[in-house]
């Protein structure tokens, strides 16, 4: 975060401040400010939350100034200490750096700059990377691009460096002046009236502009408070991504709500009307016009692969069920980070498709590149406008769920799985495959969805009261059969990344081959069953495994359709009856509510949890 204001002397400590209070959640191990004033740069950085670092700065207040930046970490190299915390200072504490990605020859550049003098106080490579600017601050000469000596230095620097980085700069020898440069993890410039901001995402600067220019790959931009100015790593002039914000304020605030997770959880009906809408006529056909790869590419496709991480990547196991049943396309799913180290086999008839609610997470931006290196057509599915990944693909269809706060993921999840089921009934009506009586019908019952939603989640408060009675367990087994195994596992991540509880997430049918040992009186065993209508022989098969956990003393909550009378389970979280493929938009909520409930319980953060952040932006 960094802000540039011209004429007064306004606290940029407290823009820069309330910024990294809306961009905290991606991040929050600690954080710093520094700010130019008086021809000095003066630091103020503290580990643990934002808090930690307004008290400080509380403590001991910042001068008044019109240029600061700022930063909140989610910690890579060294741990989330006050000496690790950026910013980072250099040229005998004239510059401060701050640093979003991982430098992966820092080793090496430390050792040589330590040659040359440097005094290293940190372990971190963002550290090193300001030890190499204020090097080549100090030695370069001249700027051909004619945007001043930091600029250059920066530019150099850039060239030196491997691995993602995106850095900020400030040095006393430039008082109104931020140097930015960008690898990889994003920045966005905030273009103000006589006053100009970054941001990694518009959310730091939101309550003053609207007017955002999106920096590409390898590009510099140098920003005072009336003008911005942007080149490429070799200095030549280059121009970034203008655009609109079209966030509301609101969507940065809980609305009444507990926390930002339960204000979303209860925004998923809208979220999945807002991403249907102008796509599923009432006919039942979908139009999916905007996705900016042509029919006849679509039908040339062979093979599909999805590629995503965490929660995004079980949307995708969702949605390989959908697309194969409707699609007739052989469809595999991969974890991103796995993705071009197992030698996929991808060329110009597979369509790829990253999932992905950020649009930044590394992991998935690096599998989109290599994916386009191999020929493949790349889909984005994203919930970001213009964020990295969806500008890299080849198309996007974008998620409309709004803004997501929390960490942990719901509406977003919600509206990907709508999103690929769009798509595969689109794909499946362009190219005439599948059962067209099933898919017609298919269409209808997801128009309805949001209304089933909204009845799930009339049911929260028994969620709530089971979740409050089993605030001391340690340990839940999640598991389903088909589309309910991957809902398994994202009801387990939910419970792990919320309530800090081991949770395991599997298919059903693996029970019996080993993780039953697990099995003991008291074990609480989450079991997402199959509709006893549209799977009679799956439901079956999941009532016998109802009783092989019941036999050794398991303790059974299922989630299951309104008028399931035939579970055994020692409590049912009930869904309104649909068919298979759509069942996962209804499952889903009860785990979301479990999760956050157990967390609420255990007074936990529910909007940041520990360790997480919400873009995960280094590999
Ligand atoms: C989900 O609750 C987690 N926050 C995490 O698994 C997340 O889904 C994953 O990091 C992918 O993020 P993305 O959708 O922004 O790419």
């Amino acid at each position: 975060m960094g802000s540039a204001e011209a004429g007064v002397t306004s606290l940029a400590v407290s823009v820069v401040l309330e910024g990294l209070r809306r961009l905290e959640y991606r991040g929050y191990d600690s954080a710093g400010v520094a700010v130019l004033a008086g021809g000095s740069v003066h630091v103020r950085k503290k580990a643990g939350k934002l808090a930690n670092l307004a008290a400080l700065v509380k403590a001991e207040p910042l001068p008044a100034a019109a240029v600061g930046i700022g930063h909140t970490r989610w910690a890579t190299h060294g741990a989330p200490t006050d000496v690790n915390a950026h910013p980072h200072q250099a040229d005998d504490g004239r510059l401060a750096v701050i640093h979003n990605g991982i430098i992966e020859n820092d080793s090496l550049l430390r050792s040589r700059l330590a040659a040359r003098g440097h005094v290293f106080r940190s372990e971190t490579d963002s550290e090193v990377a300001a030890a190499l600017l204020a090097d080549n601050y100090r030695s370069l000469d001249g700027d051909r691009a004619g945007d001043g000596p930091l600029a250059a230095a920066m530019r150099r620097t850039c060239q030196e460096l491997e691995g993602s980085f995106t850095i900020l700069a400030v040095h006393a020898d430039h008082p109104g002046l931020i140097v930015a440069a960008r690898r990889d993890s994003p920045l966005v410039v905030g273009l103000g009236d006589g006053e100009n901001f970054l941001g990694s995402d518009v959310s730091g600067f939101i309550d003053f502009t609207r007017r955002a220019v999106e920096l590409g790959q390898d590009q510099v931009v140098t920003l005072t408070a009336d003008a911005v100015v942007i080149t490429d790593f070799s200095g030549r002039p280059a121009v970034g991504n203008e655009f609109t914000v079209e966030w509301e304020a609101a969507a940065a605030t809980k609305d009444g709500h507990s926390s930002f997770m339960a204000k979303e959880i209860h925004e998923q009906p809208e979220a999945v009307r807002r991403t249907l809408s102008g796509r599923l006529g009432s006919d039942g056909a979908v139009s999916l016009g905007e996705l900016g790869i042509s029919d006849k590419a679509l039908a040339r496709i062979q093979k599909i692969v999805i590629v995503a991480c965490g929660t995004a990547s079980y949307g995708g196991q969702i949605a390989k069920y959908a697309l194969e049943r409707w699609c007739r396309i052989p469809v595999e799913v991969d974890l991103a980070h796995e993705f071009r180290y197992r030698s996929p086999l991808v060329d110009d008839r597979t369509l790829v498709i990253a999932i992905s609610q950020s649009g930044e997470t590394m992991d998935t931006l690096m599998a989109v590149r290599y994916a386009r290196e191999q020929g493949a057509t790349v889909l984005a599915i994203c919930n970001t406008v213009g964020a990295t990944i969806p500008r890299e693909a080849d198309g996007v269809l974008y998620t409309h769920a709004g803004p997501e706060v929390a960490v942990a993921s719901t509406k977003a999840f919600l509206t990907q799985v709508t999103a690929t089921l769009l798509l595969a009934l689109y794909l499946a009506q362009m190219r005439g495959s599948g059962d067209p009586t099933e898919i017609s019908a298919a269409a209808r019952e997801l128009a309805g969805i949001p209304g089933r939603v909204q009845s799930v989640l009339a049911g929260a408060g028994q969620i709530e009261a089971l979740a409050a009675s089993m605030a001391d367990v340690t340990s839940v087994l999640f598991i389903g059969r088909h589309v309910g195994h991957p809902v398994a596992m994202e009801g387990a991540l939910k419970l792990k990344e919320l309530a800090y509880i081991h949770a395991e997430g599997f298919a059903a049918g693996e029970l019996k081959h080993g993780p039953i040992a697990l099995i003991e009186p008291g074990q609480a065993v989450v079991v997402i069953m199959p509709s006893p209508a549209a799977s009679p022989v799956l439901h079956a098969k999941m009532m016998s495994t109802i009783q092989e956990i019941k036999a050794r003393g398991g303790r059974v909550i299922a989630v299951g359709e309104e008028g399931d009378a035939a579970t055994t389970a020692d409590a049912l979280l009930t869904v309104p009856a649909s068919s298979p493929l759509l069942a996962p938009l209804l499952t889903a909520i009860p785990l979301q509510l479990f999760a956050a409930s157990l967390a609420g319980a255990k007074g936990l953060d529910i909007d940041q949890p520990r360790n997480l952040a919400k873009s995960v932006t280094v590999e």
